[in-house]
């Protein structure tokens, strides 16, 4: 596929002058996790958007919102991240030449992050404060100013990502039983009930999946049901967010569908994200929070027995590598470089 706009032209706000856009997003794998599945007595998908081009789900709104700011005319764009979003901007507004401005949580985001946003080109303020404060900044700056803001406030945004649901549903032939993601600012679980709605309304599928939305413990007003959260705490930095700006869209997706929220402690989070390796897939941990919810709903009794189960992995392990390498305190065994001491090493 030549990537979202093109794959889903016809769902999506494009006209003959959005320009041209693509670094091959989306059209990610739903990949199997046998383990998983029979640990949980479940048969568990997990579609891994940290195949996407830059490592994570944020591409698909990204490159929706970037062709749309430029054929709006911007000539720079602007957001607020805990590094995914900035990642994605960065790379997207490369592309078009535009001027990329991102603000982030100074030493709270993931080092591949921020390598990719400084490889990319933008310009970078890390600001001492959390994500919800810079989000409130940039929203002002982007009034002022005149950026584009392409933090999932703006709706191109959710309608990139709303693709994602489209792929499930076409790999699977029908909708999951239940799809359990990561929530944070909650826009792609708002972004995802979008699109199950859409493409059940153009006959794509009959019934319509539970979402479950998983918040990590230290940042979940919705699994709290607070309107938020003030100081939010996570090893999970890409869902560090106490005041998630889709909180409403969010809720109605969880109500509609008759889903539910729950979270997670960084424990738990760290122990799911260890056995999402063992099926081989090797995610962010914020990615392994919907893993870890279906472990403690499993344990709960809440998990029923023969669903069918999409748990989204929003983001690749190699993003924060720092966190994997605490996660596993193993050390590489040194040896001298011959046949024996490797051996005997190995031993
Ligand atoms: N997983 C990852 C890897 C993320 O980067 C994010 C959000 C989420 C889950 C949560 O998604 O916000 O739509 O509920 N990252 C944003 C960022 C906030 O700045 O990269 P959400």
């Amino acid at each position: 596929m030549p990537g979202i706009i093109d794959a889903y032209r016809s769902y999506l706000p494009v006209t003959d002058k959005t320009p041209t856009l693509s670094l091959h997003e989306g059209d990610t794998p739903l990949i199997h996790a046998p383990k998983l599945s029979r640990e949980l007595g479940i048969e568990l998908h997990l579609k891994f958007e940290g195949l996407n081009p830059t490592g994570s789900f944020k591409d698909r709104g990204m490159v929706m919102a970037v062709a749309k700011a430029a054929e709006e005319g911007a000539r720079s764009v602007i957001c607020a991240s805990t590094g995914n979003t900035s990642a994605a901007a960065a790379a997207y507004a490369a592309r078009m030449d535009m001027q990329c401005y991102v603000l982030i949580p100074d030493g709270r985001i993931a080092l591949g992050k921020l390598a990719q946003a400084v490889m990319y080109g933008a310009k970078i303020i890390s600001i001492d404060g959390n994500f919800d404060e810079a989000l409130k900044l940039v929203r002002e700056i982007s009034a002022s100013e005149g950026i584009a803001l392409v933090n999932s406030v703006n709706p191109y945004r959710l309608e990139g990502q709303k693709t994602a649901a489209f792929e499930v549903v076409d790999t699977l032939g029908k909708a999951p039983d239940i799809l359990c993601l990561p929530v944070g600012n909650a826009g792609n679980i708002s972004a995802y009930w979008k699109g199950f709605r859409e493409y059940r309304s153009h006959g794509k599928m009959d019934t319509l999946p539970r979402m479950w939305g998983i918040q990590a413990a230290g940042a979940a007003p919705l699994a709290r049901g607070l309107a938020r959260v003030d100081e939010p705490e996570t090893l999970a930095t890409a869902i560090r967010i106490g005041a998630p700006a889709s909180a409403i869209l969010a809720r109605q997706a969880v109500n509609e569908s008759a889903g539910l929220f729950d979270m997670v402690t960084d424990d738990e989070i760290l122990d799911a994200y260890r056995k999402v390796a063992q099926d081989g897939v090797f995610c962010e941990p914020a990615s392994a929070a919907p893993i870890a919810g279906l472990i403690k709903l499993h344990a709960a009794g809440k998990l029923a027995a023969g669903l069918q189960v999409v748990a989204v992995l929003t983001g690749n392990g190699l993003k924060d590598p720092n966190i994997a390498l605490q996660a596993v305190k193993v050390q590489p065994t040194q040896a001298s470089a011959d046949l024996a001491s490797v051996l005997s090493a190995l031993r």
